[in-house]
């Protein structure tokens, strides 16, 4: 299986010179490397001019919850997925931040999943606190999953992403990779109770948190890990190149 390495550049970089100049770097490095699936998440106003294409897929950092109609900035699944985005990071926790709440996230995967888009649901405790947050991470994923078919659970993955870890938080500090491993299980253990086995055993989990070159390969070469959510450290391609290097090895 190949790994998936996401950059959610957030609301970064500054200008579209800047955008494509990443996005080609990450773009060459991508073009060698087959042991990789290659995901670039721009903010939406880039995703015109980056071209996917070759190894590179574009992924938008948010869907809306409807199709269209009156909701002043939004921007539909529909029209990122006419814009060359096959995947979509859905509920992230600096959206959560905002006010988007479970039902909120449960409307914008179905969306995102309808349009064929491979979408990624961002899943994650704020605290450090190990008695509580296994259940947070349960009670989002049942929430984002309620009603939602299971033929959609092929376009699915989950992203531990635990909000303290984040390199922008006050103590952002990467969390570990014996911990991934076990949320991983209780994340599939979670995915069986709504979709069964099959699906579960096939989804594919990812971390995300403060990943940078030194040490995403203790995170891909978690058993049951498929990859890796890349904020900060994607925006500087030689870092990120590096960890594209690291993935296909593994
Ligand atoms: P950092 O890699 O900057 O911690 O960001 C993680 C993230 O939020 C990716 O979605």
């Amino acid at each position: 299986m190949k790994k998936i390495i996401i950059a959610n550049w957030k609301m970064n970089p500054p200008s579209p010179k800047e955008a494509q100049a990443i996005f080609a770097k990450v773009k060459g490095r991508a073009a060698r490397l087959s042991g990789v699936e290659t995901v670039i998440a721009p903010p939406f106003v880039f995703l015109p001019i980056l071209k996917s294409g070759g190894k590179i897929k574009l992924a938008a950092q948010d869907v809306a919850k409807d199709d269209g109609g009156p909701w002043t900035g939004e921007v539909s699944a529909r029209m990122v997925k006419g814009l060359g985005a096959s995947y979509a990071i859905i509920g992230h926790s600096e959206r959560r931040e905002l006010g988007e709440g479970d039902e909120v996230v449960r409307e914008k995967l179905y969306q995102s999943l309808s349009r064929g888009i491979k979408s990624v649901l961002c899943v994650g405790e704020k605290e450090k606190s190990q008695e509580v947050f296994p259940h947070i991470v349960r009670d989002e994923i049942k929430k984002a999953l309620r009603g939602i078919p299971k033929y959609f659970a092929s376009k699915t993955i989950i992203a531990y992403e635990p909000v303290w870890a984040i390199s922008s938080h006050s103590k952002g500090k990467a969390d570990t990779p014996q911990n991934f491993f076990e949320m991983s299980i209780f994340i599939r253990r979670t995915v069986l109770d709504v979709w069964g086995k099959l699906a579960a055993l096939r989804l594919p989990i990812i971390y995300g948190g403060s990943v940078n070159a030194k040490n995403a390969r203790g995170f891909l070469e978690v058993d049951g890990g498929a990859g890796v959510l890349v904020g900060k450290a994607s925006l500087d391609a030689r870092e990120f190149n590096k960890i594209l290097e690291i993935a296909n090895t593994i």
